[in-house]
Order: structure tokens, then C-alpha cells, then sequence
């Protein structure tokens, strides 16, 4: 796919994968370093458009990040918003939302891999992937009331389900920055690890997913997903419905005859 301000790659070195099957571990990075990756117009369209590929490629985990020592990614264009309107602001809102929507639906697991920065829309995008990891390096938060704005793309609802009301509320209502063993202290990162290791660790883990039955990834993924908007009740309903599911896939009679005869599985997604 051709792009301006993004680039994708096979990790060609994701660990744990059979050396003869080619790497199923994606890394897709917005390169806009001069503005610290913002999201701009044309940052969005491109993503959205990579969304739709990608989702087509054979492919089982995808890294996002940023490019440039410095940012994952600043927030949405500052500049870009100067002159919008109400209507236009709440259009620029709902097409944010529904490709981080897109991005959160991936039928594949997504790491962010938080480099630098990650403010505004730019932690809303982190958000937006399954887990993330960051450099020690790392800042975040929703500095939006800042500018005499809120978050639009997602910010005060995904924020709040990570790591709860009081303390997302103390984050978008004061606008702080954060530092990254804050975000894992209360539970926003998976991990923490040195700058220079956290491709190495995005990869580690995303190639350990990459090995698993990738169906029964997805069905995972919308499990809780699903289930975090559910009544523990219809949560449980909806678990047993997927779990069932799993049962009508080639691979999981593949994954309980590997373990019986004591061996590896070798997953088709199928
Ligand atoms: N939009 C547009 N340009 C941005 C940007 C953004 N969000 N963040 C940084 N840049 C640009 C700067 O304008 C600057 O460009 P010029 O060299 O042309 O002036 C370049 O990137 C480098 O940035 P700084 O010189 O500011 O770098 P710094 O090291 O001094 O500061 C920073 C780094 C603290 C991240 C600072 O750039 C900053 O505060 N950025 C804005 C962060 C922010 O408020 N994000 C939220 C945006 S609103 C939003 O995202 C709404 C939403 O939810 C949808």
C-alpha cells in the first residue's frame, strides 16, 4: 500500500515463529516526525485505508508506533483545528472514532508500542490497540482541556475503562503529563521497558500471540470487548456463545490433538 505519512513492514525477525513460515507480525509506523506524528486529515485517511488492507493480508499481530525518537504520536493536528465550526469539529470527532473503532476491531491483536509522546489523540490512539507497551522514555495523557477543548476520539470513554473513573478523571480534568511508570502503575500500560528494547519486547510479545490459534484470537478480542459494555450476566452469555464458536474451527481440533500427541500446534486460521 502507498502512503505519505505511514510505513509498514513484516518484522522479519519476530521471534518464536517456525523458521520456515514467513513472519505473521506486522509493524505499522506514522511517520510525520516533523510534527511529532499528528494526526492530520491526510494521517487518518491513510491510516483508515491501511486499516482496510491490512485486514486482508495474512497477518497475525500488528505493532503500531511512531517514527523519530521523540513521539508515537502528539495528538491530533492542532494547527488543522484552528478554523473548524461546531458541525465540523463533530464530523472531525466521528470520523476519528470510527477508524480507531476499525483499528480496536481488528480480527488480529494490535500493540501499541508507545516511543515517546503519546497525547491527545495520540494516546487515544494507543488506546485504540489491544495493550500497550512503553519506552521508559514515554509521556502521556489528555492535555486537551488545555487548549479549551475535550478529548474527541475516544479519550474520556476509553480512558475511563482502562483504569476507572477517579483517576481518568484526575488526567482529562487537570491535562497533565504523565510519565510512563505512572501509566503502569495504574494499569494504562502492559509494561515498561528501556527505549532501546521496546521494538524487541512489542515483537517478543506479539509473535507469542502470533503462534496462538488465530480465530480463537479474535473471538477473544470481541469477548471482552463486548463484555466490558455487557452486564457480567450477558458477558458470561456471550463468553459461552464464543467459546462455542472456537469449536466449529479446523484449528482447535488441531490445538487439542497437539497436545495430546505432545507436540506443537501448527495453526491455519482456519
Ligand atoms: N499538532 C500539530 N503540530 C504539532 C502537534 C500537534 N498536536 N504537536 C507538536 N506539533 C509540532 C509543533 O508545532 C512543532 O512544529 P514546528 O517546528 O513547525 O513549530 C513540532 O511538532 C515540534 O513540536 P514542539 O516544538 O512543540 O516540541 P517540544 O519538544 O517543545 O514539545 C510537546 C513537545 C510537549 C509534545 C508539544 O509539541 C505539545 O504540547 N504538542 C501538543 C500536544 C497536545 O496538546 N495534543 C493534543 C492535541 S488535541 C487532540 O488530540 C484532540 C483530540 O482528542 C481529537
Amino acid at each position: 500500500m502507498k502512503a505519505n505519512f505511514l510505513k509498514f513492514e513484516f518484522l522479519s525477525q519476530a521471534t518464536g515463529l517456525p523458521q520456515s513460515e514467513p513472519s505473521y507480525v506486522g509493524c505499522l509506523t506514522l511517520n510525520r516526525p516533523e510534527a511529532l506524528n499528528a494526526l492530520n486529515r491526510e494521517v487518518l485517511t491513510e491510516l483508515n485505508q491501511f486499516l482496510g488492507w491490512v485486514a486482508k493480508q495474512k497477518i497475525r499481530a500488528l505493532i503500531v508506533t511512531g517514527a523519530g525518537e521523540k513521539a508515537f504520536v502528539a495528538g491530533a493536528d492542532i494547527k488543522e483545528m484552528k478554523d473548524l465550526n461546531e458541525a465540523q469539529a463533530f464530523r472531525m470527532a466521528k470520523n476519528g472514532q470510527e477508524i480507531f473503532q476499525h483499528l480496536e476491531e481488528m480480527p488480529f491483536p494490535t500493540i501499541a508500542a508507545v516511543n515517546g509522546f503519546a497525547l491527545g489523540g495520540g494516546l487515544e490512539l494507543a488506546m485504540s490497540c489491544d495493550l500497550m507497551v512503553a519506552s521508559e522514555k514515554a509521556k502521556w495523557g489528555l492535555p486537551e482541556v488545555s487548549l479549551g477543548l475535550i478529548p474527541g476520539y475516544g479519550g474520556t470513554q476509553r480512558l475511563a475503562r482502562y483504569i476507572g473513573k477517579s483517576l481518568a478523571k484526575r488526567v482529562v480534568l487537570t491535562g497533565e503529563i504523565f510519565s510512563a511508570q505512572q501509566g503502569y502503575d495504574w494499569g494504562l500500560f502492559a509494561q515498561v521497558c528501556p527505549a532501546g528494547e521496546l521494538l524487541s519486547v512489542c515483537a517478543k510479545v506479539a509473535s507469542t500471540m502470533a503462534m496462538r490459534a488465530p480465530q480463537a484470537l479474535h473471538l477473544a478480542k470481541e469477548a471482552i470487548r463486548q463484555g466490558l459494555d455487557q452486564t457480567q450476566s450477558e458477558g458470561l452469555v456471550l463468553e459461552a456463545e464464543l467459546f462455542a464458536k472456537t469449536f466449529a474451527t479446523e484449528d482447535h481440533h488441531e490445538g487439542l490433538a497437539a497436545f495430546i500427541e505432545k507436540r506443537q500446534p501448527q495453526f491455519q486460521g482456519k
